[in-house]
């Protein structure tokens, strides 16, 4: 059982607080054990707020003294917070609590990493710092003074008074607890200055530690490009005299949005070409991006509540990516973003840990920050920006600034914004944020008398809970082109209602060729029996970029299928498409990299296990080994021509053209080291003057087994870089050949360089190896064993952590019985741990289902 008690919220059970709060006041006296925190609330009642007890969070504290009006009290303590007899009319309640950063592994509330002090207080963590009404409605303007010798102390806001010793912020907009942070550190500062649409000046921090200074202008030049993109595309303006960044190097998340104070995990915003790859630059652009639009969507607009916690990521992440596609290659993005989506949420939504965008109930809310909240949020409001068009999406999002400024909202309001914009009933659209699962849409066509006519049927799963599923309305975006290659009809969308629904097309010559679902215009599983003349037609021809690569995609996945279930060949109409690709000059390098890549093993188990076939991972390594060395001869002669053409000259850039050059020649690195022994890729990592290339080169060589001269050469130089090293760990143990897998992992987690308490660290290492497939579901049941062990003793420090990376389990039911039964068994012993965490319990309690 878990050591706190296990409850369930509802979303039903929304009732508001009793009181407001017109100020907030806290004094922070730092110290690592023993850090006072005194807090002076103003209190006033709600009058629509329903009977309750006065009723205050606090959870790890060490209650000093409390008073209400200046009168000292004695509330009642819980293990959750506190309760007090309160006057009928407004109050100050004061209380003084010491709390302990230092042994706080949890990183949630106050903790300290190498010895500086940061919080991280969404979702519930703000309770852990002090009592207070933790939820995310309540909101407050705070004015904080932090005490301490150390040489940088932050909080939000704007700065105030400072001296030796102590310095004062006032935050002037009223905000939920979540937002609240502190920082004290010794810190430098990379500085710069922004100034907004309207001629205010803002001032930009970027404190990291010190070694760190020459990582930060990559980070400050992706935080000018939102803020500009911010006021151009959706008129916001920053509203305070100052912007803070922090980099911490532990942290659960990948950064927070906290007012004026954003804390980053220092993975997402340090950056140089020496340490950084072309993936890392880009991630690392989208997520200040993402924490700074939170700004507006998050921050001035907050969730009422946090089943509504979609509301602010799913929004945020459909900015940062349309700011994404502005700032590189939209083509080139919706490919990434969907390979993500189907990778993670599609696994979601098909597994025992589905649930709705906005879930009903939940026993812990840091269970609910899941690819389906923030990845699924976003396609969602793509779906709605497509069914109502781009004039009325921004007219939408104006109306939604400006009606909701200050509040703290719901999806009902979103969806009325956009109702009250367009005059259309959104009821059956509302259907994707309360149903789960991922609908299934099967499509036939019939040509006749220059009619061209499509046949969709729709069917959504059941998912736990959600036996029964309605029609959804889907976006189909449709294009036509004739067999010479033309496209007859541009871009249609066919808005779907019904269970079954056609659609015509007249006044067509000769029967066309369909591409369906242009752009991924809606998170749906497509069938559509195609032949492979047609995919390979659609793969040269189309003119929707997505659908190209969909078309190159779904050939991929139809000949390791039939490798697998039917003993065929490669299919060599697939080899001559992906040549013809690579020939073609007036193709994006980035586009050419990612026809390249193949579908995941994770994806091709899901594929089969769907079509009733039971997946053996050890199968599908072996024919995507077989698949890639077939493709790596059917390419030799054109390879060393294409990675020649693609090197790119003179000093290092991170934009996309150069890197998209540098993506291609890895992806072809890939191919040419299955048949010179790594000899290419040798020279590469010898030569490599960004880490971009040296990792490729390394992994390439590691993928053929060899490279073990290089990973030392590359622990050596890198010894002293901790991102750096991450990525040394997690290139052991993701790219390990399946038998041996678990075993290098084990050796990594002897490392001396093993730090388990560190997230990023923990996670290169163990989920590089949940993230190896054929070394995680290894026969014998050693890379289950493995993970289980190390989840169990991370719970006992870091249950967040712990929690998000025991969804490697959650494929369980597509496998066979014995693995089935290993790891049920290493399922049911993480459950069977004493004080196992509220957060760990819930998740392997939902992955295990009532079937286990
Ligand atoms: N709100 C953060 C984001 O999406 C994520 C986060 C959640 C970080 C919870 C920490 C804790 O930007
Ligand atoms: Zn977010």
């Amino acid at each position: 059982m878990p050591s706190t008690t296990e409850q369930t919220i509802y979303l039903s059970d929304y009732k508001e607080f009793s009181h407001f709060i017109d100020g907030v006041e806290l004094t922070f006296q730092l110290s690592p054990t023993k850090t006072r925190v005194k807090s002076k609330i103003h209190f006033r009642p709600n009058p629509k707020a329903p009977e309750q007890a006065f009723f205050l969070h606090g959870e790890h504290l060490k209650l000093i003294s409390a008073h209400i009006d200046g009168v000292k009290i004695s509330p009642t303590l819980t293990e959750t917070g506190l309760t007090a007899e309160v006057p009928n009319g407004p109050f100050i309640f004061e209380a003084e609590v010491e709390i302990s950063p230092e042994t706080n592994t949890a990183l949630e509330g106050l903790y300290m990493s190498n010895g500086m002090y940061c919080t991280q207080c969404e979702a519930e963590g703000f309770r852990k710092i002090t009592y207070y009404p933790d939820r995310p409605d309540v909101m407050a303007t705070f004015k904080v003074r932090v005490e301490s010798a150390l040489p940088v102390l932050l909080s939000n806001g704007n700065s105030g008074t400072s001296d030796e010793g102590f310095a004062e912020w006032h935050d002037p907009w009223p905000k939920p607890a979540y937002l609240f942070a502190l920082v004290a550190g010794d810190l430098i500062a990379h500085t710069d200055s922004f100034t907004t649409k309207s001629g205010k000046d803002v001032a930009l921090n970027i404190y990291v530690r010190p070694g760190d200074e020459d990582k930060c202008a990559f980070g400050m030049g992706a935080l000018k490009r939102s803020m500009r993109w911010d006021e151009d595309v959706y008129g916001r303006e920053y509203d305070l005299d100052i912007f803070n960044i922090v980099a911490v190097d532990d942290f659960n998340m990948g950064a927070m949005e906290n007012k004026g104070l954003n804390i980053f995990n220092s993975s997402c915003v340090l950056a140089s070409p020496e340490t950084s790859t072309d993936a890392n630059f880009e991630r690392i652009e989208g997520i200040i991006a993402h924490e700074y639009f939170h700004n507006w969507t998050g921050n001035r607009i907050t969730c009422r509540d946090w089943f509504q916690l979609c509301l602010k990521e799913g929004l945020t992440v459909f900015r940062d990516q349309q700011f994404t596609g502005d700032m590189r290659s939209h083509a080139v993005k919706r490919i990434d973003d969907v390979i993500t989506l189907r990778a993670r949420q599609f696994r979601e939504d098909n597994g025992p840990l589905a649930h709705p965008v906005r879930p009903e109930s939940f026993v812990e809310i840091n269970n609910f920050y899941t690819a389906t909240v923030y990845d699924k949020g976003a396609e969602v409001i793509g779906m709605l920006k497509r069914l109502v068009g781009d004039e009325n999406y921004k007219r939408a999002l104006d109306l939604y600034f400006g009606r909701h400024d200050g509040d703290a909202a719901t999806i009902d309001d979103w969806l009325k914004v956009f109702e009250d914009t367009t005059g259309r009933d959104l009821t059956q659209f509302s259907k994707w944020y309360s149903q789960a699962g991922t609908p299934r849409l099967s499509v036939t066509d019939e040509f006749s008398d220059g009619t061209y006519i499509l046949h969709f049927k729709q069917a959504t799963p059941p998912t736990p809970g959600q036996p029964v599923k309605d029609p959804r309305v889907i976006p189909i975006a449709v294009g036509l082109l004739n067999p010479n290659g033309d496209e007859v009809r541009e871009t249609c969308i066919l808005e779907m209602t019904e269970a079954e629904q056609s659609f015509r097309f007249t006044g067509l010559s000769t029967k066309p060729i369909p591409s369906i679902l242009r752009a991924f215009s809606a998170p749906v599983i497509l069938e559509r029996q195609s032949s492979t003349k047609e995919r390979a037609f659609l793969l040269a021809h189309d003119t929707d970029p997505f659908n190209k690569w969909e078309a190159g995609r779904a050939l991929a996945k139809e000949t390791l299928v039939a490798m697998l279930t039917a003993d065929a060949p490669v299919n060599s109409d697939f080899l001559d498409a992906l040549a013809a690709v690579l020939r073609d000059e007036n193709l994006d390098p980035a586009f050419q990299a990612l026809a390249l890549a193949l579908p995941s093993q994770d994806d091709i188990a899901q594929t089969l296990f769907d079509v009733g076939v039971t997946p053996d991972p050890m199968a599908i390594y072996t024919a995507l080994e077989t698949l890639s060395q077939s493709i790596a001869q059917h390419l030799q002669d054109l390879l060393p021509r294409i990675y020649a053409a693609n090197h790119v000259e003179g000093p290092f850039s991170s934009e996309a053209a150069p890197a998209g050059k540098r993506a291609l020649q890895g992806a072809v690195l890939g191919l040419i080291s299955r048949l010179d022994g790594g000899d290419q890729a040798r020279a590469q990592y010898t030569a490599a003057d960004n880490m971009t290339q040296q990792l490729q080169a390394l992994a390439c060589l590691l993928r053929i087994d060899r490279g073990q001269t290089e990973l030392a050469s590359f622990e050596t130089q890198w010894a002293q870089d901790r991102l750096v090293m991450d990525k040394w760990f997690g290139l052991q143990s993701g790219l390990a050949a399946p038998q041996k897998a678990a075993a290098i992992t084990e050796t990594l987690t002897k490392h001396a360089a093993f730090d388990w308490k560190n997230p990023n660290r923990f996670r290169a290492a163990l989920g590089g190896l949940t993230a190896n497939t054929a070394g995680f579901h290894a026969a014998d049941g050693a890379g289950y064993k493995l993970v289980a062990d190390w989840l169990i003793k991370l719970d006992a420090a870091n249950p967040q952590t712990t929690a998000r990376m025991s969804t490697a389990f959650d494929s369980w039911r597509r496998y066979d019985a014995g693995r089935q039964g290993q790891m049920i068994e290493q399922l049911k012993r993480i459950q069977a741990t004493p004080n196992l965490s509220r957060d760990t319990h819930e998740m392997v309690t939902r992955i295990l289902g009532s079937d286990a």
